[in-house]
Order: structure tokens, then sequence, then C-alpha cells
């Protein structure tokens, strides 16, 4: 089921200045995206979904289960969050020991955990760096051994903080299929955005926060399609609707794709 309900949640860093002030949410089975400007709290949020940080009020429940009743490790095997900084996750010196942390540190056996994270690596495109430092490839890199060590531990909830960034277009094409491969096999999908074109070209539904609040959500073409509410949050509609709005074609088109079909009709 994998059903997470955010509850009136708040949390503060330091008590003079709330970060996340009331959030409802519940997650279905819609891929899922998190956009909103520098500061608006979506990593402190995620970080709360993962229980990294406890919030001061408000509840967590996944599949009914109040998060505050399971420690980080039970969480753990929940719970799999991709960091925005893979620095702040890499420590092991070759890629497939530290691909393999997370398995090993949920449990799998030494030769399960190995075998995920070849799997992990092979679904990343990172074939022939195993025994690679990870500080010998680039960000873009390392951001994919992050990747698939969250992959590796196989949890029912996959939660990426801005995986594209850095990524060329190679590097964002894997991304996507990772995330519908996830969906494929029945898993929940959340992931924090700063990239409008690819938040609207993959994921079904969008989540903006504001100032620690939640401004806006709902199926993508709908919240797109809400330009002078993004521009109050600071946020941009994709290039697709921008274009598809200046050569008047309907529909708030979502990517390059759709705007190529709409192209292609006849004119009536
Ligand atoms: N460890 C921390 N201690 C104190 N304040 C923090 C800490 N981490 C974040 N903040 C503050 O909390 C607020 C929300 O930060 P957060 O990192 O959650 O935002 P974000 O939406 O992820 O931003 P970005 O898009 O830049 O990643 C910001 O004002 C930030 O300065
Ligand atoms: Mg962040």
């Amino acid at each position: 089921m994998n059903k997470l309900e955010i509850e009136r949640l708040h949390f503060a860093y330091d008590k003079a200045t709330a970060v996340i002030k009331g959030i409802d949410l519940v997650l279905d089975d819609r891929k899922t995206a998190i956009i909103g400007q520098n500061g608006s709290g979506k990593t402190t949020f995620v970080k709360l979904l993962k229980g990294l940080l406890r919030p001061d009020s408000g509840r967590i429940l996944l599949d009914g289960t109040d998060l505050a009743t399971l420690t980080v490790a039970q969480i753990a095997k929940k719970i799999g969050l991709v960091f925005q900084n893979p620095d702040d996750q890499i420590f092991k010196n070759t890629v497939l020991d530290e691909v393999m942390v997370g398995p090993l540190n949920i449990g799998q056996s030494r030769d399960e955990a190995m075998a995920s994270s070849r799997a992990a690596l092979a679904q990343v495109e990172l074939v022939g760096v195993e025994n690679v430092n990870p500080y010998d490839l680039n960000l873009a890199q390392r951001k994919m051994v992050a990747l698939a060590s969250i992959l590796a531990m196989d949890t029912p909830v996959v939660i990426f903080d801005e995986p594209t960034m850095g990524q060329d277009v190679a590097g964002k094409a894997i991304i996507k299929k990772v995330i519908e491969n996830l969906q494929a096999e029945g898993k929940s999908v959340l992931c924090i955005l700063h990239d409008m074109d690819f938040a609207a070209a993959v994921f079904e539904r969008i989540v903006v926060f504001s100032q620690g609040q939640l401004l806006l959500e709902g199926d993508a073409r709908e919240v797109f399609s809400k330009k002078e509410l993004l521009q109050q949050a600071y946020l941009d509609q994709p290039q697709a609707m921008k274009i598809a709005q200046a050569l008047g074609i309907p529909g708030n088109l979502l990517s390059v794709e759709e705007v190529e079909l709409a192209l292609a009709r006849p004119l009536r």
C-alpha cells in the first residue's frame, strides 16, 4: 500500500523561525514532484518524512503507523531518500562498497546486497566503475552512485531531492526511466525538482511549496496552468507550455512531445 499521510506538520530548526508551517498532504499512487523556490522548506520536509528530523507538531503516518513510533532504522526499510548533495551520503572508498552500505544496513546478506547493488548500478548505467573511488567520479556520476545505493535498498517509498541537478540529457533520461520503473513496481515516488520541464514531462502530480506551506497541488496540467499563482511562488511554467501558449495552441501542454503532436494535427 505505501500510503504516506502528513497531517498539520510543523517544524523549526530555531524555535523563533518556523520552516514547515502546517503542511497537510496525502501521497497517492501518482508520481509526485515537489517544486518551490530556494529555502521554501522542501529538503526539510523530506528529512521529516525520512525521520532524520522529528516534527514539532503534527503527524506523519506510513500505512497508518505514526513515524514517531518507529526508529530511524525501521524507517530506513520503508523510505529511501536520495540526498540533494551526494557528498552528504558517500563515505566508502569504492563505488560498490558505497552502494552496498544501504542494503547491508537494512539487513540484506552480503550476497543479496552485492546482487542488488550491481543491479542498481546497471539501472543508473554505471557499469565498470565498481572498484573506482566515488571521489574519482564527477558530481553527476556521484549523484548516480547515491541514487543507486537507495535503489539497492528496495524500499516501498523512494524520495529524490533534486536528482536532475547537474545531469545532462542522457543523465536525465536515465533518471526518468528509474522513476518510471519504480512506479511500475508499485512503489511510491516523491521527487523535489527545480527543473519545471522535467517535472511536467515525468510527474503526474505537482505539489507547490511556498515559505513552508503548501500553496497549490494537483494534476501537473492543472497546476502548471496557474501562471499567476506560480509566479507568486517565484516559479515558472514549463517551456513547452509557454511555447504552446505563445503559438495559440490550447490545452496547457506539458512537454515538447505534446507540442509536436499538436503541431502535426491538421488545422481546421
Ligand atoms: N540545518 C539547518 N539549520 C538551520 N536552518 C536550516 C537548516 N537547514 C535548512 N535551514 C533553513 O530552513 C529553510 C528551508 O530550507 P530547506 O533546505 O528545507 O529549503 P529547500 O526548499 O530545500 O531549498 P533549496 O531549493 O535551496 O534546496 C531555509 O531558510 C534554510 O536556511
Ligand atoms: Mg533543498
